[in-house]
Parts: C-alpha cells; structure tokens; sequence
C-alpha cells in the first residue's frame, strides 16, 4: 500500500515548536510519508527551532521581508504554495494554530481540494480584533479544514458552537511534547546572564511581549509598567528576551534601555526558554505558548492582554490576565512580589494544556482517518 503523503506547513517560531515533535513523529509512522514546508514567515526565530529539534524542511519560500504587513505574508505564502503542492501533490496538509502562514497554507490547500488538518483547532475570544488577526485566521481555518486536533475540551465545544462536529479529536497541545524534551535540571545556558542568575536569591520575572494588538498604547503602558515595576523592586531581576520585530524592540529599548536590572536579551532558543521558564518566579507576557507552557512547569503568569483564548489555566487559578493598563498590571504584579500566600495560591503545576502524548493522537487519528487504524485515539483528558 502506498504510504499518506503528509505535508506540514508552518513559518513562525510558536508554529515550528509545535509542529517540531509532530514531524518527529511523522517520520516514524511507517504508513506516512511526511514531507516538510516552511514558510519563513520568521527566518532566524523559525531557523532556532529548526535547528534544535534538527528538521531539514523539504521546501522552504523564505518570504521574510523587516516591518512585513499581512497582507505580503499572505499573499507571498499563498503563491509560493500553489507551486509547492502541485510538485508535492499531499494527501494531506497539516497547519497549526493562527497566523497568516496558518491561513494562506489552509487556503492554498483548499483551492487544490486537498485535505486539511487544523493543529491546535477551536481556541476562541469571540472578538475579531484581539487577537488580531488570530482569531480571524482560526476561524476560517476552522471552516476550511477537514480534520481539527482540539488541545482541550472547551476548544472542542468551540467548534460545536459553530456546527463543526466532524473529524474533532481532543488531542492535548503539542507544545507539552516539546517541553518534555527540552526541560532539564541540571540545564546549563549557552547565554551567560542566565547562569549567573540567583533564582533563589532573587525573583527572576520573565518577560515577553510582541502582539500586534498590543502595538501603539497598550504596548506603551505595558513597557512603562515593566520599568516602574523594576525601578520599584530592587529584589527583581527582570529578563526580557525582546522579540525581533523593529516595532517591539524600539519600543522596548526606549522603556527599558539602561535600568539595572532589567535585561533585555535577544530571543532565546526554546531550550534556554523553556528552562529559565522553569527556574523563574513569575512570568509576564502576551505570547500564546507561554500561558501554555507556564503552568506546567508551576510558574504564575500575568496576562498582558485584555482577554484570553486559553481559559483553562485561568480557571484552575495559575494564571490571570492582568490586561493592558499601567495601573492594573502594576498591582497585579505588586501583589505577587510581595504577599507570599497570594503568590502562593498561583504558583502550583497544572496541565490542562496536556500530557506529553498529543503528537501520538494526532497521528494515530491520521491513520485512522485515512484506513490503517482500526479505531480512533482515545481522548486526551486534563
Ligand atoms: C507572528 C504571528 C503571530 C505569532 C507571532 C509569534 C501573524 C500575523 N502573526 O507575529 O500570530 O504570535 O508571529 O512570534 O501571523 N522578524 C525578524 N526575524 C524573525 C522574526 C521576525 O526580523 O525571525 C521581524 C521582521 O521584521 C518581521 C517582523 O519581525 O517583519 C514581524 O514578524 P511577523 O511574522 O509579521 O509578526 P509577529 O509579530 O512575529
Ligand atoms: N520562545 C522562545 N524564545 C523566546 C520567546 C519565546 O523559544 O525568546 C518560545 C516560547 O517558549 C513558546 C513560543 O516561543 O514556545 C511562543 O512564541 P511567541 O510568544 O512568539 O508566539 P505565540 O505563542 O504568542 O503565538
């Protein structure tokens, strides 16, 4: 029998840290043939990851430009594909999550009516603008495609809402595959500052910021907190790996250049990432992977957003959105620098996000789908 011809699509680095454990796991099923597309929509953020979990994609449309809008991502990924699916001819295309190369790759897909799988389907806020575009780029992802691997329940009910009840599977978040193989305790850091670190001594708060909708004010008084914050507390150590975008690192070096001890560092490779993530106190961000990552690893996160998709971690009390105001984000960040039972309450490990075995149901529902499994994967259950 002829092996299913699987072709992964993605262009950013959350994308390619999610993606990065189910190509793995493509490669060993004996009944796929996986075949590998980058976009580069990110080319040095999305080369890290490449290189530390060793993909060689099969085709790469590095379409990369500095300040790119969305529509040249979108129009760029939708081109480039069309060409790479006519020569490749997949069985079955596989995009994650919600960005543009998310979209274009969905879309270029349907208009050569192959099929699609939606990695990490029917997360939702419901509000069109925020996040922006994601959650546009989901929902229309969510009607394109043919198979959708939910991380949780809710997402699942996402999709009911909308009357999509075929082809689901609640499979986990692939990013719990990838944090199993990258965090170690006797991690020792490539970057030097985070060796010398004193996480017991200190209280390291990590940062990251780089959402679109954050752009402008939000991303102002986001900036102007974290400054306040470090001016205020003598006994943190705020490290920041600044997100390459020219609009995030201007506005990040102009807040922050020059305080003592806020350290603003270049973007971390997801080893390094995910192991200062699990030796930090607190950590504050608007990225998407890391309100996943976070809790798993016990760490309380303060929500630099209005809202959030990931409702799970908030309900089981380890993280909060804390907003995009200075004085919101100040007092919730106050509150866990210095009451230690509040701290406390949030600081326990939850995974609601996954246990470590999504790859395998994704590709054991594949499988499934396409004839060479007799039955469907058994749920993921939090
Ligand atoms: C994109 C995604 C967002 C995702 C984020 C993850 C869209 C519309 N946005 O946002 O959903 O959360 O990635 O980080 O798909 N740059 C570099 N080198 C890199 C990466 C980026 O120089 O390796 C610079 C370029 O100037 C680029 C800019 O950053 O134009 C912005 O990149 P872009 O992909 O457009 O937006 P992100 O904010 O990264
Ligand atoms: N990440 C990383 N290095 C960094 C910042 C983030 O490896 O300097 C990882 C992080 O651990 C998570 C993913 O990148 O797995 C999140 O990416 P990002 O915040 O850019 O995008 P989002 O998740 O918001 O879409």
């Amino acid at each position: 029998m002829k092996p299913i011809r699987v072709m992964t699509i993605f262009g950013t680095r959350p994308e390619a840290i999610k993606m990065a454990p189910l190509v793995t796991e493509l490669h060993r099923r004996s009944g796929i043939e996986a075949i590998c597309c980058v976009t580069a929509q990110h080319r040095q953020m999305l080369d890290a990851v490449l290189e530390i979990f060793r993909i060689q994609p099969d085709y790469d449309l590095n379409i990369m430009q500095p300040r790119q809008t969305l529509s040249t991502i979108t129009t760029k990924c939708l081109l480039g594909m069309e060409g790479v699916l006519e020569q490749a001819r997949p069985d079955l295309v596989l995009v994650h999550g919600d960005t543009s190369t998310t979209f274009a790759g969905a879309l270029a897909a349907f208009y050569q009516k192959i099929a699609v799988g939606h990695v990490e389907a029917g997360l939702r806020t419901y509000d069109k603008y925020s996040p922006f575009p994601e959650e546009m780029n989901r929902k229309l992802v969510g009607d394109i495609a043919d198979l959708h691997f939910c991380p949780t329940a809710a997402n699942r009910e996402n999709l009911r809402k909308e009357g999509i009840c075929e082809g689901v599977f609640i499979t986990g978040n692939t990013v719990i595959d990838a944090l199993k193989t990258t965090v170690a305790p006797d991690f020792r850091f490539t970057t030097q500052l985070l060796n010398q670190l004193d996480y017991t001594g200190r209280k390291v708060i990590l940062v990251t910021c780089h959402r679109r909708e954050n752009y402008g004010r939000p991303m102002e008084d986001i900036m102007a907190a974290l400054a306040h914050l470090a001016g205020a507390h003598p006994e943190v150590e705020l490290v920041y790996p600044v997100h390459l975008s020219p609009v995030v690192q201007e506005c990040a070096h102009r807040h922050l250049d020059g305080i003592g001890n806020v350290h603003l560092i270049p973007p971390l490779d997801v080893e390094e990432m995910h192991n200062l993530m699990a030796r930090c106190y607190l950590v504050m961000t608007d990225s998407g992977g890391l309100q996943e990552e976070a809790p798993a690893l016990g760490k309380p996160v303060l929500v630099l957003r209005r809202e959030t998709e990931r409702p799970e971690a908030v309900e089981a009390g380890t993280v909060k959105v804390a907003g995009v105001a200075y004085d919101d984000i100040v007092a919730l960040a106050d509150g866990l620098l210095e009451d230690s039972d509040a701290y406390r309450a949030m600081a326990h490990a939850v995974n609601p996000y996954g246990d470590g075995f999504a790859c395998r149901r994704i590709a054991d529902a594949i499988e499934w789908k396409f004839g060479l499994r007799d039955t469907p994967p058994a749920e993921f259950q939090s």
